[in-house]
C-alpha cells in the first residue's frame, strides 16, 4: 500500500459508497458522511487504527487532510511505518544468515525515537552477534551444553522406555477397584510376596553392593509383605509354604541389578496412590494389611531421590544404559507373568 491508501478494513462510508446491499434499509438510515467531512475522516482514522491493532502495518492515512487532521495522520503514519519496518527486519533476521563472518546490514529506522529507537538498538545488537565467527559460537554453545546436560540421565530413559510394561501391569492390577474383595487383596499381596521373596534373596546375595553406595538391606520389602500377610490372617508357618516365583530376571551384572532396582523402588511411588485408595475405600492401614503399598510413607520422595542420584551416578560412571533398560523391562515382564499367568501370553 502506498502512503495515501487506507486500510482494507471496510468503513461505513466505503460500504455505502460501494452500494453494499447485504442489510435491509433501516427506517431511519444513518446519514452517509460526505467524502471529505469530519465524520468520513473519523471513519478512516478508526479503520486505520483497527488495522494497526490487528497487525496490518500497511495501513496509512491520507496526507492531503488539513490542519490538526493532517498532523494526526502524519503521526499515525510514522508510528505504523516504524512498526512495519521493524516487523520486516525481524522477518529478514529470522531467515538464513549471510556468509560466515560477513556483517548483516544494521537495521535503520529513520526518525525512530524513544522506545522505537531502543527496539532498533536491540535488534542491531543481535545482528552484531551474527558476525562472530561460527566456530567461536559453536564452541561456546558446546561448552555450555556440556556444563548443563552432559548426557541424557538414565532415569529420563527408563520412564518412557518401560512405560508400556508399567501400563500393562497397572491395567491388570485390581487393587484400585472399589469392589475389590478382601480375598482378592490377600491374593495380590501373596503374589507380591511370592515374587519379592526370591528376588530379594538373590539381590541380597549379589556381589554388586560393594561397588554401590546403596543400603539395599534397609530397603527390602519382604518384612512389610510378611507383616501384611500376618495381618490378613496367615501364620508364620503358612508363609513358608506360599509359592515362589522361579522365573526371575537375570541379575548377574551391575546394570541388570540397577534395572531391577528401578522397578521395585519406583513401585513405591505408585504405592502412595494405592495406599490412599486402600485407606479411603477399604479402611486398610499399614497396620491392617497395607504396609507394602505404604512403602517408605512420608520418606518415599527422599528415598526415590536418593535412589535416582545413585542410579544416575552409577550409569554415568559405569555405562551399560541399554542393559539397565532391558533389565527393567524384564523385571516388569517376569512380575507380570507371575502375578497374572492366565492373562500374559
Ligand atoms: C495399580 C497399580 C499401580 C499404579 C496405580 C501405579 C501408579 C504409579 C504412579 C502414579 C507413578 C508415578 C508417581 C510419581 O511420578 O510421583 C508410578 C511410578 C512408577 N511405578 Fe507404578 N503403579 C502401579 C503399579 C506398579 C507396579 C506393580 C510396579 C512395579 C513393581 C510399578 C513401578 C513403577 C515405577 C518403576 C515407577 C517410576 C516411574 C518413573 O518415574 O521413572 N508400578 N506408578
Amino acid at each position: 500500500m502506498n502512503a495515501t491508501t487506507t486500510s482494507s478494513a471496510p468503513t461505513k462510508s466505503s460500504l455505502a459508497a460501494a452500494g453494499d446491499n447485504r442489510t435491509h434499509t433501516p427506517a431511519n438510515p444513518t446519514p452517509v458522511p460526505a467524502a471529505d467531512s469530519p465524520a468520513a475522516r473519523s471513519d478512516q482514522l478508526l479503520a486505520a487504527m483497527v488495522a494497526f491493532r490487528d497487525g496490518d502495518f500497511t495501513a496509512r492515512l491520507p496526507l492531503d487532510w488539513a490542519g490538526l487532521d493532517r498532523r494526526m495522520a502524519e503521526a499515525f503514519n510514522q508510528a505504523i511505518s516504524h512498526q512495519e519496518r521493524i516487523a520486516n527486519e525481524l522477518t529478514r533476521l529470522s531467515g538464513p544468515a549471510g556468509p560466515p563472518g560477513q556483517p548483516t546490514p544494521p537495521l535503520a529506522v529513520p526518525g525512530a525515537l524513544g522506545g522505537w529507537a531502543g527496539a532498533v538498538d536491540s535488534i542491531n545488537t543481535l545482528l552484531a552477534e551474527r558476525v562472530r565467527p561460527a566456530t567461536e559460537v559453536a564452541s561456546a554453545v558446546g561448552a555450555a551444553a556440556q556444563r548443563t546436560t552432559p548426557k541424557l540421565s538414565i532415569l529420563k530413559r527408563l520412564r518412557p522406555e518401560t512405560s508400556e510394561q508399567h501400563a500393562g501391569l497397572e491395567q491388570k492390577m485390581t487393587v484400585m477397584d472399589p469392589h475389590l474383595s478382601r480375598a482378592d487383596y490377600r491374593a495380590l499381596i501373596e503374589g507380591f510376596f511370592g515374587y519379592y521373596a526370591p528376588l530379594e534373596a538373590r539381590l541380597s546375595a549379589s556381589p554388586v553392593w560393594a561397588e554401590l553406595a546403596f543400603d539395599f538391606a534397609a530397603r527390602r520389602k519382604i518384612p512389610r509383605l510378611e507383616k501384611d500377610l500376618r495381618a490378613l490372617g496367615w501364620t508364620a508357618e503358612e508363609l513358608t509354604r506360599l509359592p515362589r516365583c522361579a522365573a526371575l530376571p537375570e541379575l548377574a551384572t551391575l546394570p541388570q541389578v540397577l534395572g531391577c532396582l528401578y522397578v521395585i523402588e519406583g513401585a513405591t511411588l505408585g504405592g502412595q496412590v494405592i495406599t490412599r485408595h486402600l485407606l479411603a475405600t477399604h479402611g486398610i492401614t499399614p497396620e491392617t494389611g497395607g504396609a507394602f503399598f505404604a512403602g517408605y510413607g512420608a520418606e518415599t520422595g527422599p528415598q526415590w531421590q536418593a535412589f535416582g542420584t545413585m542410579i544416575t551416578a552409577a550409569a554415568e560412571r559405569l555405562g551399560g544404559e541399554n542393559e539397565i533398560v532391558a533389565s527393567a523391562n524384564r523385571t516388569f515382564q517376569t512380575l507380570n507373568r507371575w502375578l497374572f499367568p492366565q492373562a500374559v501370553r
